[in-house]
């Protein structure tokens, strides 16, 4: 046997979990129901919901001639209930076309509805002691961090990737008797060895071939779900120059950059000169457009691209949020990183 699977096996007959109501028996509906209750929930929520349903339908075809009301309402508090109208879906259809017989094969069991490839081979690795391989969430894990596998493993990519590995790391042929063990241990050392965060890797008897173990890498795997790139917006910034003084607003709170002084900002679509005449009366001509900036929000990307304008006349009115001052003194107020960067380049290039 590969020394992978024996490790493990020897590993779950010592520390793993061994009194679950699920375990210990080898009828495959009664692992069924386990395995689907325990897909989106922890191990000891799901043990009185268990014992109830199991009790209430003993067997599939209690389950397909119960109502999906009374399904339902005994699933009530698990959760995610389409989990609950598959089950009951997949009873029928049992009964209708294999006369209550359950499938015997994982491939044939990850056809009925609500099973996928993972959940198929669990019950009949479970049931059977057929050689097939599991890959939920927390095997993922395992097998990433034991290979170094970088690469989000919901990506086909990398799934593949960790379905081959699974496969290859199987107990020989002919260990019908171990496939159990086997499985439940790769589920245990995951739930209580190899967790997500904080793994107990001292204790872990995978250790000493774990590649994220040796290259100190284990924080950094799984490779994380990529993020969304940021949706991104445009604006214009004025640079409005009166001699060497320029208009500084302060900007409303709550907002962006509520509070901070900040270059009127135009919708990036109008005319720089229309709308300081409509909106601050003031009278301009374009100098020129400096080179666009790029500002990242947590939840968007701004594209800034200021233009240099030359105020000819305006009416100097003072008022609590609008300042005329200098380039020097703008910047010891409270101003935007971007702003900063504009009015640096402004006097490091001379344009001012
Ligand atoms: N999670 C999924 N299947 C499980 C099982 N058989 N035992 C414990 N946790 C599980
Ligand atoms: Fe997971 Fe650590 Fe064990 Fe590697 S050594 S399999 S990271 S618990």
């Amino acid at each position: 046997m590969s020394t992978f699977a024996n490790t493990l096996i020897e590993w779950q007959k010592q520390h793993g979990r061994h009194s679950l109501p699920w375990q210990g028996t080898n009828d495959p509906y009664a692992i069924w129901v386990a395995e689907v209750m325990l897909q989106q929930t922890q191990v000891m929520t799901v043990i009185p919901y268990y014992q109830r349903f199991l009790e209430a339908f003993p067997d599939i075809e209690c389950l397909a001639e119960a109502s999906l009301n009374t399904v339902l309402t005994l699933w009530s508090g698990l959760g995610y209930y389409s989990r609950g109208r598959n089950l009951h879906k997949a009873a029928c259809l049992i009964m209708e076309r294999s006369q209550g017989r359950f499938p015997q094969h994982a491939a044939e069991i990850a056809q009925l509805p609500g099973i996928g490839r993972s959940t198929a081979a669990a019950i009949a690795a479970f049931a059977y002691g057929e050689r097939c391989a599991i890959l939920d969430g927390n095997v993922k894990r395992v097998f990433t961090r034991y290979f170094g596998i970088t690469g989000y493993p919901g990506e086909k990519k990398t799934e593949a990737l960790l379905w081959q590995k699974a496969e290859g790391l199987l107990p020989q042929e002919n260990a019908q008797q171990q496939m159990a063990t086997y499985t439940q241990a790769l589920m245990d050392l995951g739930a209580i060895v190899c967790t997500r965060h904080q793994p107990k890797c001292l204790n872990c008897p995978l250790q000493p071939d774990c590649i994220a173990f040796a290259e100190n890498r284990v924080a950094s795997l799984p490779t994380s779900k990529p993020r969304k790139p940021l949706p991104s917006k445009e604006t214009t910034f004025l640079i409005l120059r009166n001699q060497d003084e320029i208009l500084l607003e302060q900007r409303s709170s709550p907002g962006i950059w509520g509070g901070l002084w900040c270059l009127p900002e135009k919708p990036i679509d109008i005319n720089s000169q229309t709308y300081c005449k409509q909106c601050m009366g003031i009278e301009s001509v374009t100098i020129s457009s400096l080179p666009p900036l790029n500002h990242t929000f947590t939840h968007f990307k701004l594209r800034i691209h200021p233009q240099l304008l030359q105020v000819i006349n305006y009416p100097r009115k003072k008022t609590a949020t609008k300042i005329w001052l200098t380039i020097d003194r703008a910047l010891q107020l409270a101003i935007p990183v971007p702003v900063r960067k504009i009015l640096l380049e402004l006097t490091s290039s001379n344009r001012f």
